[in-house]
């Protein structure tokens, strides 16, 4: 043993020195016998100049996570000047960006900052997502003050980066630069069709939507297109001669279209010949969609939380800059009793990811280990007393019930007499796997308010589910605006269980007649289509209710690319042998069903009035 690792060691040795000596002779003067054959070989030249523009106003909420991406991006920072611009705050705006610029200015060539403490708001604005003729054309000034600023230092480059875009794709600049385009945008995507680019444009100068735009918005195309408009997250090539012709401020005489920066600017670009790009080869970035004038901060702050929530779904998570203290959250229950949050102990991926997507929303819970079906043995489940029910069998594939499904339905059992156990009056059930509505806290205590207003009595709310009846519509509850009385459904991602509900499930004694929780669910409350099953549970007066839109959904549905189960390639309940690959997700028929028709699926929350913006591209 220790003459083996010797060896190692000594073979280890060995190959450092070599590959250390071949790298010398390759970087290092070259070695010539007689003096006048000596060279050294040309350096690298240095990263091109850029200036990055940031104009941020009551951005309070975005600057923590915004600035750490600033700081992360994989550029030279030396060959980087900061221009810095706030005005018309309401919020600390100012004394973040100022803490942080004293902490990084240090990294940067130059640092340009131009705070502007009052006024606080604009005297003719709705609310500080109102955007008067007043705001743009200060916008526009401070724009042009930037590109101004840019070319005098002889900037190559000038981004523009509005305060609330993550840009999480560290490679971004190099990325654009490598485009060699006047005017070219990094596609930055959202939770919606919204993003960073027009793809149409009116002869008035307004949005028009063209079929072009959902292809390359949704990466079907990819590359980097020629379009009428970018905004928000863009780069300019200042070595252009055609730039010089680019402004924001004062507007080209034959402007006549709308007061608006970024509309001005497009059409100095088209005057200029200039034409602008937007990439989509990958993924860059995210950004909210921007909400109304009416909209209050809180909207914004949330609406930005959900934006963080999104990009968590698919790429790491965006931390807030090293330089500004952190966030403070304060977690809390909502109203319920209890929030239990359902983990396997093996999958620490996803309960990293649900706690971090809480602790964003202020969401305190209870982790509850799954039962994992797999690790159990044939005696052990015995011992429990678990019984199939009689003559179940999967719909479609006349299988019996699998590993991962009597696990899950043994977590959900266990959670249902803790509720019992501890007296809880109302709780939250909450699977690890999921993705969140836009403002689901402040949604779904919305919903708890009415119910208990108007008296409701309620067993079982889904928040989160898969329904299964098509043919007839739900019935709406009256008076409570979002909810309706559940028919058959599938999934138990979210859902609000009372003591009285959880009182009733364990009284029918579901663990000797076990089948999936999601079928059990509506036997319970006497909509699920098969007699067989529903007569051998006496009682089934469960009042259960589903919030409508929806609140929670898969964080990715079957088929789509990482989609995992832990049901799949499970074993059968009670024989280790029968292996099987089926899930309830994969099933024929929840399949079948999403082909069926678009009803099955809620309506999407998009179409709701809090959130109608969204609708729209812009
Ligand atoms: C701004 O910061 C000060 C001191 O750090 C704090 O007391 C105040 O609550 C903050 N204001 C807002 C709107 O968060
Ligand atoms: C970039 O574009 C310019 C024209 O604007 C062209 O002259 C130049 O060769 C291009 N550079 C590269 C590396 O393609
Ligand atoms: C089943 O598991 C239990 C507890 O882990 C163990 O004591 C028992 O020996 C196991 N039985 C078999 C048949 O493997
Ligand atoms: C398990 O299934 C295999 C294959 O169908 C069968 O041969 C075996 O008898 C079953 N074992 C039990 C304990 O049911």
């Amino acid at each position: 043993m220790f003459v083996k690792s010797v060896c190692s060691t000594m073979l280890w040795f060995v190959l450092f020195v070599s590959v250390l000596w071949s790298c010398l002779m390759n970087t290092g003067p070259a070695q010539g016998y007689f003096h006048e054959e000596r060279w050294s070989p040309e350096s690298p030249i240095l990263a091109p100049r850029v200036m990055i523009a940031l104009i941020c106003r009551n951005a309070q909420h975005s600057l923590p996570h915004f600035l750490g991406t600033i700081e992360r991006l994989d550029y030279p920072k030396d060959q980087i000047a900061l221009w810095v611009a706030t005005d018309h705050n309401i919020d600390n705006t100012t004394y973040l960006l100022r803490d942080w610029l004293i902490s990084v200015q240090k990294l940067y060539h130059y640092v340009e900052w131009r705070p502007k403490e009052e006024p606080r708001k604009y005297h003719d604005e709705e609310g500080p997502k109102d955007w008067t003729n007043e705001r743009y054309a200060y916008v526009m000034k401070l724009r042009q003050a930037a590109l101004e600023s840019a070319r005098e230092m002889w900037a190559d480059y000038l981004m523009m980066i509005d305060c609330d875009n993550l840009l999480i794709n560290r490679d971004v600049l190099w990325k654009l630069i490598k485009e060699n385009k006047t005017v070219v945008a990094p596609m930055m995507e959202s939770r919606a069709a919204y993003s960073n680019f027009w793809c149409g444009m009116t002869s008035q100068g307004y949005y028009k939507r063209t079929p072009a735009y959902i292809p390359m918005r949704k990466q079907v195309r990819r590359g980097c297109f020629a379009i009428p408009m970018v905004h928000s997250t863009f780069l300019v090539d200042l070595r252009k001669e055609a730039s010089r012709l680019l402004a924001f401020h004062p507007p080209h005489p034959d402007y006549t279209w709308a007061f608006d920066d970024i509309i001005v600017f497009a059409f100095s670009a088209r005057m200029a010949e200039v034409q602008m790009f937007i990439c989509n080869k990958e993924t860059y970035g995210h950004l909210p969609v921007p909400l109304r004038a009416h909209s209050t901060m809180q909207d914004e702050a949330d609406s930005f939380i959900h934006t963080l929530l999104e990009v968590n779904v698919r790429n790491p998570p965006v931390e807030p800059s090293r330089y500004l203290p952190k966030p403070v959250k304060r977690p809390d229950k909502m109203d319920f009793d209890e929030v239990f949050m359902i983990n396997l102990k093996r999958r620490a991926d996803r309960r990293e990811c649900m706690l971090r997507a809480l602790r964003e929303q202020e969401i305190d819970c209870k982790i509850i280990a799954a039962v994992d079906g797999k690790a159990m043995n044939v005696s052990e489940i015995h011992a429990m007393g678990v019984h199939m029910l009689p003559g179940y069998s999967d719909p479609y594939h006349g299988r019996p019930l699998t590993r991962g499904e009597m696990g899950c339905f043994l977590s959900h059992y266990n959670i249902w007499k803790e509720i019992v156990d501890r007296g809880l009056k109302t709780s939250l059930v909450l699977e690890d796997d999921l993705r969140f509505e836009i403002f689901f806290k402040r949604r779904l205590q919305n919903l708890m308010r009415e119910v208990e207003s108007k008296g409701l009595d309620w067993d079982l709310i889904y928040i989160g589910r898969k329904r299964m009846q098509v043919d007839r519509p739900e019935k709406a509850v009256p008076n409570i605006r979002n909810l309706v009385e559940a028919d058959y459904s599938y999934w138990t991602l979210g859902y609000m269980m009372s003591l009285q509900g959880a009182k009733k499930l364990l009284k029918a004694e579901p663990i000797s007649k076990m089948l999936p929780v999601d079928e059990f669910l509506p036997i319970m409350f006497n909509k699920h289509p098969v007699s067989d099953y529903m007569d051998q549970f006496e009682t089934r007066d469960l009042k259960a209710f589903s919030a409508e839109p929806l609140l929670v959904f898969p964080t990715r549905y079957t088929g789509e690319p990482g989609y995992i189960s832990d049901t799949e390639t499970s074993t059968v309940w009670d024989n280790e042998t029968v292996r099987t690959d089926w899930d309830r997700k994969h099933s024929g028929k929840t399949r079948e069903q999403a082909e069926i028709s678009t009803e099955a699926q809620n309506s999407d929350v998009l179409q709701s009035p809090l959130d109608r913006t969204a609708r729209d591209e812009l």
